[in-house]
């Protein structure tokens, strides 16, 4: 099988080398700025290029608000949806349309996970869970059950949200926090428990 992957990023290496574990035998990266290799795989052009190569295409490329465009504008491909082999999905778990599940993360019963999102290594996403489109539940994170995620919702690494918790649309949860009461106003949040740092008009969420 063939998969295109666009953004030769560090993210996009981690894919590919799942991707190569899911049985995809030729594996081909676009980017619009780097040329040559990304890790052992060749970058061939860029996202205008894609269109003359057939296969699944994964996006891998971390900021949410980018992620999202591209997705947009290649909406009528085929989108590829990774799960490493030593990831757990317990039964009822749903993942949306060119997600990733990384190394180690486990999805625990009825688990629902959006388009395009990303459950990075050693991440949980407990039962119940549902998680919203464009998602990152970066290294370590961790959801406990019940958790309700918004589009665009970042959740850094080594992070928990309290089980039964809702975190809205476009917030970045800082690595190590604690999501210990509901967050309704989008924005940046940091430490145990987690605080406001700076409203959503201030921050990208990468
Ligand atoms: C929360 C975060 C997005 C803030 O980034 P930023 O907007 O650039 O903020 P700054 O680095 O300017 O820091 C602003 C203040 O918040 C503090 N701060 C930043 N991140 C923090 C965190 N995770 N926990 C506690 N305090 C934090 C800084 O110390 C600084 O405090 P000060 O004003 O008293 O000096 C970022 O620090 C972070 O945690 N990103 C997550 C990275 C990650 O998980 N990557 C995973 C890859 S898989």
């Amino acid at each position: 099988m063939k998969l295109l992957i666009l953004g030769a990023s560090g993210h996009g290496k981690v894919a590919a080398d799942t991707a190569r574990l899911c049985a995809y035998d030729e594996i081909l990266f676009f980017d619009d700025e780097k040329r040559g290799v990304c890790g052992d795989w060749p970058i061939v052009g860029t996202s205008d290029d894609l269109c003359r190569y057939d296969g699944e295409l994964f996006v891998a490329i971390g900021n949410a608000q980018i992620r999202s465009e591209l997705c947009r504008r290649f909406s009528d491909r085929k989108f590829a949806t990774l799960i490493h082999p030593s990831a757990v999905i317990g039964g009822g778990v749903a993942l949306g349309e060119g997600s990733i599940v990384l190394a180690g993360a486990v999805l625990n019963y009825g688990a629902q996970i959006g388009r395009s999102s990303i459950v990075n290594t050693c991440a949980s996403v407990d039962h119940d869970c549902v998680v919203g489109d464009f998602c990152h539940i970066a290294v370590g994170a961790h959801l406990c059950g019940t958790v309700t995620l918004g589009d665009h919702t970042w959740i850094g690494a080594g992070a928990t949200v309290v089980n039964n918790l809702s975190v809205c649309a476009n917030c970045m949860i800082g690595a190590g926090a604690v999501v210990a009461s509901p967050i309704a106003v989008p924005g940046t949040y940091v430490g145990v428990p987690a605080k406001l740092l700076k409203k959503a008009s201030e921050t990208q969420i990468g």
